[in-house]
């Protein structure tokens, strides 16, 4: 199944999921406060890749009243449910695919948490590229995600992706923290930081765009 076919599954399976979501991810809350708390003081655009019903952005919004977010997610549930919450007014919602919908620019900060690691790295390399070209110089990317813990995690979510997806209604691909990091280097990262989270499988990674020159 190519990436198209594959981001289609996926959100048919958050649209499904809408019901029982937040509940069930109450126990990541941490993962998701963590975003709120690395972001810089004079923080005013942001955009969230994967908003999902908007959890990260609860504090965020209490913490940063006055902050301007675009949020880009494929599955219209999920976004159905981030409109009923009191900072809606203040969200700019696209429903569409990350890697064919245009992320616009000059963003102070692109976040994201728990919606990255659904890809391939070959995949991830493309959007890690569209998040560095969307950001102001000095802006910064600030991803809370699952990481694969070993190179096997890696290979074997890999070869369940690649060889029976048919069977399953949902597949995480985590990546390693090396090739994690290996990515945004080679995108033109900078000033990289590493944050535990209190999730083993969870890391808080935030990357800086540098000025040219
Ligand atoms: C596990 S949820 C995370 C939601 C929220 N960030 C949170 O932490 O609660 C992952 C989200 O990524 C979205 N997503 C997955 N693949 C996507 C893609 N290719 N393009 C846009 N959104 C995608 C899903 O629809 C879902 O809402």
């Amino acid at each position: 199944m190519n990436l198209q076919g594959r981001n289609q599954k996926q959100r048919e399976f958050f649209n499904s999921k809408i019901d029982t979501y937040d509940d069930d991810h109450s126990e990541f809350m941490k993962t998701k406060e963590a975003i709120t708390e690395n972001l810089e003081e004079n923080v005013e655009r942001i955009l969230d890749l994967g908003a999902g019903t908007g959890l990260e952005l609860i504090s965020l919004f209490e913490k940063y009243p006055n902050v301007k977010v675009t949020v880009i997610d494929i599955s219209e549930n999920m976004l159905e449910k981030l409109k009923t919450r009191s900072f809606a007014d203040q969200v700019t919602i696209i429903c569409g695919d990350f890697f064919e919908t245009d992320f616009g620019k000059d963003y102070d900060a692109v976040i994201s948490t728990s919606a990255l690691h659904h890809f391939k790295q070959v995949e991830k390399a493309i959007l890690y590229k569209k998040i560095f070209d969307c950001l102001k110089e000095d802006g910064y990317f600030i991803n809370c995600d699952r990481i694969a813990l070993t190179d096997e995690f890696q290979e074997a979510q890999l070869y369940l992706l690649e060889n029976e997806i048919d069977k399953h209604k949902h597949i995480d691909t985590p990546i390693t923290l090396g090739n994690e990091l290996y990515l945004l280097k080679e995108t033109g990262f900078k000033l990289i930081t590493l944050n535990d989270v209190d999730k083993e499988e969870y890391k808080l990674i935030k990357a800086m765009k540098p000025r040219r020159g």
